[in-house]
């Protein structure tokens, strides 16, 4: 069996190594139109920060695991293809700024339909708006080849950057949506066939394949409603000195309610929340239930308000006088254990500091000084020439510090916990007073008191 996958990013990379991994049987051909990501997949550094992943990639590159920039070949040979392209929110004409931008989408389409000779299974494998199934069957049907079938299957991924690997090898389901026809049901079982290689059938879920595309966004919808819930409720603990920690500990133990993703923080990033909760108000919107549109629209500003919220508080510290003032933030990437900058709270946080003209002094273990510039140019509205110059790029957390008057936790990195760093130490090179802010929870705050920092967290004393 001969398996394709479009689209080597965070999903289609590390999702198809661990296929190969699991199915040394399977070839798997993993194809993308940006040759130089194709290069470092084929020869390192990898062009994706995961635990565990290169190890994987190792086992199986050059055996059963093939990555090419030969779209056309792969769609060839294959009899299953996975969509994993990017879908962002579209940035132009109707539903601009909320609506997924399928053009990479309905690319893949209109090329599988040209280039194959023989039946394929089409995987939509990246996240979707429900509904888009249609599109892409329409494509492939009215520009087919005589004698050419193709089904098309919903198979969304669930994993986490950062615990990529893991999810992958032990995931809380697998999802597959399909035609509840006999050739739509035969397709879902060969899929089906691919993860009993390593995951029990019972955590093998079923659906038609609008329901398993809305799975997908409704999933993305909850956890980050979570997020936004016990943030709004992380500033009444600022205002009432309740601790947020403490709140989400007592709610969690409720089994109705559950332990996870009720850490309070400076804000959810990555490159999905955003747009699959634009996305699926989008899709609300569309269909007349103005309402719903509005409720999972408010999860966003939310999260927006809480890193202006954030920022605020920072500034206050400083009397509303930020201007040449170096600030050391600690943790460029949207969580710990990626190399993934996408939607970032640190941008945001980085960018308004420079709107009040301090000076940022930017570490983060795995993001490299030019993700970081580039990251920061095309998230600013002001012209570079105003700002660029105030953006220092450090080497370690000690050379970030020093000068600094203050010390901002963006990203919960192990590096920057007080068992790996010397914070008394870094105290000493810094101004004073010298503050503490923490956007992440990783420290304890009345230890960094006690060491002589004026320290903030979210939602905590
Ligand atoms: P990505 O941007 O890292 O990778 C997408 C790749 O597709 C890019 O390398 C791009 O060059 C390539 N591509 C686009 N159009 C192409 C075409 N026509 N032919 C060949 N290559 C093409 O994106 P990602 O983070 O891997 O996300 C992919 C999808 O998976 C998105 O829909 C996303 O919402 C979803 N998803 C992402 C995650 C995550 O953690 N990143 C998790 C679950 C689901
Ligand atoms: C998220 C989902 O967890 C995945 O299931 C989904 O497949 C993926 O989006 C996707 O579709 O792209 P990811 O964004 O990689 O995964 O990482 P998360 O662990 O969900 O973290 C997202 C953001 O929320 C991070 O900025 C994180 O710091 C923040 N977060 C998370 C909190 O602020 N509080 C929490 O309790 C949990």
């Amino acid at each position: 069996m001969r398996i394709a996958c479009i689209g080597a990013g965070y999903v289609g990379g590390p999702t198809m190594a661990v296929i190969a991994d699991k199915c040394p049987e399977i070839e798997v051909t993993v194809v993308d139109s940006n040759a130089e990501r194709i290069a470092a997949w084929n020869n390192g550094p990898l062009p994706v920060y995961e635990p565990g992943l290169e190890a994987v990639v190792a086992r199986v590159r050059g055996r059963n695991l093939h990555f090419s920039t030969d779209v056309d070949g792969a769609i060839r040979d294959a009899g299953m293809i996975f969509i994993s392209v990017n879908t962002p929110t579209k940035g132009y004409g109707e539903g601009a700024g909320c609506a997924a931008d399928l053009r990479f989408v309905e690319g893949c389409a209109r090329q599988i339909a040209k280039i194959a000779t023989t039946d394929k299974i089409v995987v939509e494998k990246s996240t979707l708006p429900v509904r888009t199934a249609e599109l892409i069957l329409g494509i492939l049907t009215a520009e087919r080849r005589a004698g050419v079938n193709f089904q098309v299957l919903s198979n969304p991924e669930f994993l986490a950057e950062g615990t990529a690997i893991a999810n992958l090898e032990s995931p809380d389901r697998v999802l597959v949506g399909s035609d509840k026809t006999p050739e739509g049901l035969a397709a879902a079982e060969k899929l089906i066939g691919i993860y009993t290689h390593w995951i029990e059938r019972d955590k093998i879920f079923t659906s038609n394949v609008w329901s398993s595309e809305l799975a997908k966004l409704t999933a993305n919808a909850f956890l980050a409603q979570r997020i936004s819930s016990i943030n709004a409720i992380s500033a009444l603990c600022e205002s009432t000195k309740a601790n947020v920690a403490d709140v989400a500990a007592a709610i969690g133990a409720d089994a109705r309610i559950g332990s996870k993703f009720l850490r309070a923080s400076v804000g959810f990033g990555g490159s999905c929340f955003r747009k699959d909760i634009l996305s699926l108000a989008y899709l609300c919107e569309n269909d007349g239930h103005i309402e719903a549109a509005n409720y999972w629209r408010s999860v966003v500003e939310m999260n927006e308000w809480q890193k202006r919220r954030f920022v605020r508080r920072i500034v206050r510290a400083f009397s509303n006088s930020m201007f040449g003032k170096r600030i050391a933030l600690f943790g460029f990437a949207f969580k710990k254990d990626t190399d993934d900058t996408r939607e970032s709270a640190a941008i945001a946080v980085a960018l308004q500091l420079l709107e009040e003209k301090a000076v940022v002094a930017i570490h983060d273990p795995k993001v490299s000084p030019e993700q970081i510039r580039r990251a920061l140019r095309e998230a600013s509205g002001a012209p570079a020439e105003e700002w660029e110059s105030r953006v220092i790029c450090a080497a370690n957390p000690a050379s970030a510090v020093r000068d600094a008057h203050a010390i901002v936790i963006l990203t919960d990195w192990g590096e920057y916990s007080a068992q790996v760093l010397d914070y008394a130490a870094l105290l000493r090179t810094m101004n004073r007073p010298a503050f503490l802010f923490d956007g992440t929870a990783l420290l304890d705050l009345a230890e960094m008191r006690a060491l002589g920092f004026s320290s903030f967290g979210i939602g905590r004393e």
